[in-house]
C-alpha cells in the first residue's frame, strides 16, 4: 500500500518524506488556499516545489469546470513535472477530461468520489487513481471504509486498473482498515501517519530498557 501526504505545506511534506515511508501528495484548492497559495503562478511554481520534495505522484486539481477548461488547464498542470497527476472532480466534464487524458497516457486523479457508481464510472474512464473520501462519508453517519471495499470487490471483478487512493483519511484507524480491506493508496496529513508509529509499550519498554542500561554502566 501507497502512502501519500494530503497537504500544499512543504515543511510537512519534507518531514514526511524524511521518514522514509511517504510515495507521493495530493492537494486540492482547499489544502493550497490554507497556505496562503493564490493566483496562477504562484500556483503553478508550489507545484514545482512539492515535486523537488518528494519523489513520486502529485495531484494537482483543476479549477475549471467545464470540458475544454478542465483539458487545458491538465496539460499545463501535467507539462509541470511528469511527477504531475491531474485531479478532475467526479463531474460530467471530469470524467470525459479523464477520459481524454488516459487515451493520451497521462495520470489523473478522479475526486469528490462518494459512490460505487462513480467508482465506476472512473475506472472505465481510465483513471490512474479514483479518490473515494471516506472521512466525509464518515461524518455524515455513512461507511467510508464499506466504500473502500466494495470498490475493491468490484475493481477485482473486472481487473479494472484503477489505484484506490482513499481520501480524506482522519486516523490511523483509517489506514489500518484500508491496509485490510486492500486500497492501494492512503492519503491523509502527517498526524494521521505519525500516530500509527505511537505506542505506549514502545515508550515504557524503552525507558526501562534505557534505565537499565544506566543502573549498569
Ligand atoms: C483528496 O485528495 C482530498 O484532498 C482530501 O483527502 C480531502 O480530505 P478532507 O475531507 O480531510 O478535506
Amino acid at each position: 500500500m501507497k502512502f501519500f501526504i494530503d497537504t500544499a505545506n512543504l515543511i510537512e511534506i519534507k518531514n514526511a518524506n524524511d521518514l522514509g515511508i511517504l510515495d507521493g501528495v495530493t492537494t486540492n484548492p482547499s489544502l493550497m488556499a490554507k497556505e496562503g497559495i493564490s493566483g496562477e503562478e504562484n500556483i503553478l511554481n508550489h507545484y514545482k516545489n512539492i515535486c523537488k520534495i518528494v519523489k513520486g505522484d502529485v495531484s494537482a486539481e483543476v479549477i475549471s469546470t467545464d470540458y475544454k477548461g478542465m483539458v487545458e488547464e491538465g496539460e499545463i498542470l501535467a507539462n509541470l513535472n511528469p511527477q504531475i497527476v491531474i485531479k478532475l472532480p467526479m463531474i460530467e466534464s471530469g470524467l470525459k477530461a479523464c477520459k481524454h487524458f488516459s487515451e493520451k497516457g497521462m495520470k489523473t486523479n478522479v475526486t469528490l468520489v462518494f459512490s460505487v457508481g462513480q467508482a465506476i464510472l472512473a475506472a472505465k474512464a481510465g483513471a490512474t487513481y479514483v479518490s473515494p473520501f471516506i472521512g466525509r462519508l464518515d461524518d455524515i453517519s455513512t461507511d467510508g471504509l464499506n466504500l473502500i471495499s466494495e470498490i475493491r470487490e468490484i475493481y477485482d471483478n473486472y481487473n479494472f486498473k484503477t489505484n484506490i487512493l482513499a481520501a480524506s483519511i482522519r486516523h490511523s484507524m483509517h489506514i489500518i482498515n484500508c491496509a485490510k480491506i486492500g486500497a492501494d493508496v492512503i492519503t491523509g496529513p502527517l498526524s494521521s501517519i505519525q500516530s500509527l508509529l505511537k505506542h505506549p509499550l514502545t515508550v515504557s519498554g524503552l525507558e526501562k530498557f534505557l534505565a537499565d542500561y544506566k543502573k549498569s554502566n
